[in-house]
């Protein structure tokens, strides 16, 4: 066996009621790119936040190239070699895309107490270059990128120091295929370097293409680690859940059935940035699928359609007529709409699990101004169960809750809503497999219902499992159009983004 970079002995850490980790024993080798799975809230994300110095454990110990290692922060980590790209946005608002690279490191470029500023746009210009990224300006603000380019930033910023492990944690999700590639070669290249890799992700796929080793972990124990010849997906299911898994993964007909009736029409929006008159008809009981490349203007498609964004030229407006010019009005209408940047505008993350479901829904709650709480328990225990939603109780701040339990969150709150339209963006991203599969099942049933749901998703496998028509976009417009068929391959669809 080559050497040995990490090794984490008995490793116990609880949050109040919530045993995270209960005894994991996890060593990673030169080379290596571990995988890392396990069902949302299984200790993923913690094991790998206490060998990055961001919580202490409760108990066990660790070691780093066979030395006693105690980070005490993500600073002190790093600086050992261990850096980390996290699970949530790591970028720092109102400063630039250099300070964000060099934040705490400002020091390498003072002289005589002055920042030379040039010399550090010149060192993140090449920080970013040696990743394959060329047309992210160092000089721009973090804010005026977008989610993915941000994510970028934060593992600029993770490689300054050539790190001898690197920990990526959900961070292929958030990605458009160009990203996944840079994280993929990354990786490589590290590997094949002797450094090692853990690598966190839902994606079986992805994880067998990519991992030279998978460690499962499940309700905070670590339940085997499998070498590459038994990487196999029925295996790695059934060890995380714990069973087998049954019944259908999408839904299994091939019909597009849906109304006639149109409930959101978009007209020859134009909104100044993406969209060059973009046009689409959502109709009554449709799941309408929209892929394209990042760039290519379907995540604005749904900030336009929920209010958020107004468009300059053309309308957005619902079947009765009424034009959604603010989320106040999607929100009156009963439209719904799950954001692709979940922490920042779909959550609110200082509140409870109970807040953040009922949110939309106290209107409805509400009985001659006041809301009874009985009602407001029962509506959140109700999502609570239908998604599984780990949580130590629903008072529990969302803050303290796993990234898959937090887009759990969100999804529940326009289900109890009972929404008549859904924009989902990205809508099951970092969801484990086990929920990915209630979730394609709820919308499903949404749809036979006659609700009607916008699928934004860069995921063409669950765009093509899941619509009844697909609308692919390239450079603000439609490029193609498809009606559910088993034809329907990734490789039609791609010829179209691009
Ligand atoms: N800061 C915190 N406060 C309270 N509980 C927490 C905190 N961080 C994690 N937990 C709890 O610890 C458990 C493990 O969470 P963790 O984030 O490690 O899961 P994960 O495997 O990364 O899940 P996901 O796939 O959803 O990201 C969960 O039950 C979670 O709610
Ligand atoms: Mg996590």
């Amino acid at each position: 066996m080559s050497t040995e970079l990490l090794r984490a002995v008995n490793i116990v850490k609880t949050f109040g009621p919530t045993k995270a980790l209960q005894g994991v024993d996890f060593t990673l080798h030169a080379g290596e790119i571990r995988g890392l799975i396990g069902e949302n809230g299984s200790g993923k994300s913690t094991l790998c936040s206490i060998c990055g110095g961001i919580y202490g454990c409760d108990s066990g110990e660790l070691y780093l190239k066979g030395e006693p290692y105690h980070p005490t922060s993500m600073v002190d980590a790093q600086k050992k070699g261990f850096a980390q790209i996290l699970q949530e946005m790591g970028t720092i608002s109102g400063i630039k895309v250099a300070d964000n690279i060099f934040i705490g490191k400002e020091k390498l470029f003072t002289k005589g107490g002055f920042v030379n500023r040039k010399a550090m746009y010149k060192a993140a210009k090449e920080i970013l270059l040696s990743l394959g990224v060329d047309d992210i300006d160092p000089k721009a603000q973090i804010d005026t990128l977008n989610f993915e380019d941000r994510k970028l930033v934060e593992i600029a910023r993770a490689m300054y120091d050539q790190p001898d492990i690197l920990v990526v944690d959900e961070t292929t999700t958030a990605l458009s295929q160009r990203g996944r590639d840079i994280v993929y070669n990354l990786c490589d290249r590290m590997a094949a370097e002797g450094k090692g890799i853990i690598f966190i992700s839902h994606d079986l796929d992805e994880i067998i293409e990519h991992c030279t080793a998978l460690t499962v972990l499940r309700d905070g124990v670590l339940i085997d680690t499998l070498e590459k010849d038994r990487m196999e997906p029925e295996l790695i299911k059934s060890l995380m859940v714990g069973r087998e898994m049954v019944g259908d993964y999408y839904r299994s007909d091939y019909d597009p059935t849906y109304g006639e009736e149109v409930v959101l029409d978009m007209k020859d929006v134009f909104d100044g940035r993406q969209l060059k008159g973009f046009n689409l008809q959502l109709h009554k009981g449709e799941i309408l699928g929209i892929g394209g490349l990042s760039e290519c203007g379907m995540h604005e498609v749904g900030r336009l359609a929920f209010g958020i964004e107004k468009p300059l030229q053309g309308h957005v407006k619902l079947g009765d007529g009424t034009e959604i010019t603010q989320p106040s009005v999607a929100t009156k209408h009963r439209v719904g709409y799950i954001s692709k940047n979940r922490d920042q505008e779909s959550l609110m993350i200082t509140a409870t699990v109970a807040e953040n479901i009922e949110l939309p829904s106290l209107k409805d709650l509400s009985k001659g101004g006041l809301v009874f709480s009985r009602d407001e328990k029962k509506l959140v225990e109700e999502q609570r169960e239908l998604l599984s939603i780990k949580c130590a109780s629903i008072n529990q701040g969302v803050n303290g809750l796993s990234g898959g339990n937090k887009q759990k969150v969100v999804f529940g709150r326009w289900i109890g809503n009972k929404s008549e339209i859904l924009i989902l963006d990205c809508p099951t991203r970092g969801v484990d497999i086990g929920v990915k599969q209630s979730m394609y099942q709820l919308m499903y049933q949404l749809k036979k219902e006659g609700k009607s749901i916008i699928l934004i998703s860069e995921e063409l496998a669950e765009i093509i499992g899941m619509s009844d028509r697909i609308v692919i976009m390239k450079d603000g417009q439609a490029s193609g159009e498809f009606m559910r068929s088993p034809e329907i391959s990734e490789h039609t669809l791609i010829d179209y983004m691009i």
